[in-house]
């Protein structure tokens, strides 16, 4: 499964090369969710698609991007993918990001058992995540291995998503509560560098509950919970959806979202005692 490792860094570099010259303009398609597809969005969902449906070991693939999958006669894994996270924040320059989890069997969160994403900001970065974690950065020829991240039982960020005037009184109450404790804003908007932020400072909370306007909340397991669910684990974090965790929920069709909160246990108790 460390094979894709190197394929994911493909990815990467190429979709890179397209962040950096291509214009963001949205085209007037939608995804399978509704938003507004940018002219990169499709580009990066190609490479994906070019280069996993070429390995012998794949045997299906979905993204975020498509209604359904591509299913192939042979291979056995099944890859779901978020080929450019943060489309709406990528015309004001700041970092984006890729997202891929690796299933086998089936697109449920049971059987997950790999996961990556890749960071487009100053640097380049890879986290891929099977029985351990690893992280890579590309120094410009190569990609170097850096020490594992990890998170401790608790952190200093607070990364609350979501349309606030639409919070339940019980969420207002929990990300207030953070800030009364010290804990301190950070939200970008996308993600993949709200999360990777987290793991590489050690700790805190990133939350996209349900509102009013989003009552299943926003991010799709498949492409962007599930992966990092996997990802927040294996880093010594967790993952729930408020009471449950993520990585045990059900699945009944291909774009689902769900409410998540991932952090370290110390915060991730107390969205338990706020859901419960
Ligand atoms: P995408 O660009 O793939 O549609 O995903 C964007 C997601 C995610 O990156 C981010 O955490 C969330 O949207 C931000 O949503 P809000 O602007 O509602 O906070
Ligand atoms: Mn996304
Ligand atoms: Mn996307």
């Amino acid at each position: 499964m460390r094979d894709f490792i190197p394929i994911f860094q493909e990815c990467a570099l190429e979709i890179q090369k397209i962040l950096k010259t291509n214009s963001t303009d949205y085209l007037a398609g939608v995804n399978p969710s509704g938003d507004t597809q940018l002219d990169i969005d499709v580009k990066a969902d190609k490479i994906i698609e070019t280069k996993l449906l070429g390995l012998e070991c794949v045997r299906g693939i979905c993204s975020e991007e498509k209604i359904e999958a591509i299913y192939k006669k042979n291979g056995s894994y099944l890859i779901a993918y978020d080929p450019l996270d943060g489309s709406s924040i990528i015309d004001s320059n700041l970092s984006v990001g890729s997202i891929f989890g690796i299933y086998e069997g089936d697109f449920e969160a049971a059987k997950i058992i790999g996961a990556a994403y890749v960071v487009y900001g100053p640097r380049l970065e890879l986290v891929f995540a099977d029985k351990i974690l690893s992280y890579f950065i590309y120094n410009g020829d190569f990609w170097e291995e850096k020490k594992s991240l990890k998170l401790n039982q608790k952190g200093k960020i607070n990364a609350p998503g979501g349309t606030q005037k639409d919070w339940s009184n019980a969420h207002k109450n929990l990300v207030y509560s953070l800030f009364e404790k010290g804990y301190r804003l950070r939200y970008s908007g996308g993600m993949v560098p709200d999360l990777h932020q987290i793991l590489i400072k050690g700790g805190g909370l990133f939350s996209y509950p349900a509102t009013l306007n989003a009552p299943q909340g926003k991010l799709r397991k498949l492409f962007e919970v599930f992966p990092f669910a996997f990802i927040y684990e294996k880093a010594g974090g967790e993952a729930i959806d408020g009471k449950t965790r993520l990585l045990d929920l059900e699945i009944k069709s291909l774009h689902e979202s769900t409410p998540c909160f991932f952090g370290s246990s110390e915060e991730i108790n107390e969205v338990r005692k706020t859901y419960e």
